[in-house]
């Protein structure tokens, strides 16, 4: 290890670059660019770019470069990294770190280097390998997942679901699904179109999810106040949405989450099957922690699942650590 070398684990998501150094996480960024495109310039990256979504000019477009779990723009996607890594090792020139890249299940070996070739570019001369997803969670939960016994991790983000069995380090069967939690918000402005006439955007949608939604009914009936965009006469118009509205329209996008759970659960050995009803299923990701998830994938699949303690950030931990576990876990890992 060089002098100065730092070791980062990186979870590239399609909503959020969350980077973890150590056993914590240090840097959490919205995955999002504005570009002027007329002079090809990088105006804002994460935070302050999210901050100019929909609030910009015709020559500035703001962009997301990773859609579905997977890079969309390379360019934007290594500009983006370069900055990203700048902001948590210092020059990349000194600071050569090594560096473990987690990256969604069961994408093709071409998306897989777009990842590893914007790294291996921002960090000239460091190292970069790549881990699944569902196998960096499952460490960042500290799962045994060393042993010969059955685990499952059902992975929620914004534009990618993930679920896998592990054992031996390994992941035995697994599934990617790509829908997210922003396939849910669109759920939500295609519910409002159809029963208010209205139309609203993405990030309304999430806003209303986000403070009153829910997977399953609640005790607490809530109620947010919203504005959206009459379809008919163009014009802007009040209206309020209840949790039990947006329960409703969740279901049938969480349902598609769910025949995927299934298909991998029905792919797994019946031994390791019984070992993860008796475990449960851990449940990860942001988008896990829409209320009552777990209960409702309790009942749809009739086996127990828990919400994990940090679903947001056990990518990231996750990835980190391996790397030191790396000549162990090799063989499991995909030839780049
Ligand atoms: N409290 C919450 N309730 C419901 N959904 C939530 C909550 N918090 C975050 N989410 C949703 O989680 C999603 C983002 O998840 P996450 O940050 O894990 O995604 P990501 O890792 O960037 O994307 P991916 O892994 O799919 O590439 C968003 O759709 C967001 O709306
Ligand atoms: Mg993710």
């Amino acid at each position: 290890m060089a002098l100065f070398s730092k070791d980062l684990g990186i979870d590239l998501g399609t909503m959020f670059v969350r980077i973890a150094e150590g056993d914590q996480i240090v840097l959490q960024e919205p995955t999002i660019v504005a570009v002027n495109m007329e002079e090809e310039l990088m105006l804002a990256v994460g935070e302050e770019a999210l901050g100019m979504l929909g609030r910009v000019t015709e020559t500035i477009e703001v962009i997301r470069p990773l859609q579905n779990g997977v890079v969309a723009y390379y360019e934007l996607t290594r500009a983006l990294l370069e900055i990203l890594l700048k902001k948590v090792s210092g020059p990349l020139r000194i600071f050569r770190p090594r560096v473990m890249i987690a990256h969604p299940y069961d994408i093709t070996s071409v998306e897989r280097r777009a990842v590893h070739e914007a790294v291996l570019d921002v960090i000239r001369g460091g190292n970069a390998q790549m881990i699944p997803q569902p196998l960096a969670a499952a460490l960042g939960i500290d799962l045994p997942i060393g042993t010969p016994s059955g685990n499952m991790i059902v992975l929620l983000g914004g534009g990618c679901s993930q679920a896998a069995v592990l054992a031996m380090h390994d992941i035995v069967s697994g599934e990617t699904l790509r829908q997210g939690g922003l396939y849910l918000d669109e759920a939500i402005v295609t519910y409002v179109r159809r029963k208010y006439g209205l139309i609203i955007g993405q990030p309304t949608a999430e806003q209303a999810k986000l403070e009153i939604g829910a997977a399953v009914p609640q005790d607490e009936e809530k109620r947010i106040d919203l504005q959206g965009q009459d379809q008919v006469t163009g014009l802007p118009r009040s209206f309020s949405l209840t949790t039990g509205e947006i329960v409703e329209a969740v279901q049938e996008p969480l349902e598609n989450v769910f025949e995927m759970v299934r298909l991998v659960l029905e792919k797994t050995p019946p031994e390791l099957a019984s070992d993860i009803i008796d475990r449960g299923i851990a449940l990860c990701g942001a988008g896990a922690l829409l209320r009552g998830m777990d209960k409702l994938m309790t009942q749809k699949l009739g086996v127990p699942t828990y919400l994990v303690d940090n679903p947001i950030s056990c990518v990231a931990e996750g990835a980190v650590r391996t790397i030191e576990l790396y000549p162990i876990l090799q063989r499991n890992f995909p030839q780049l």
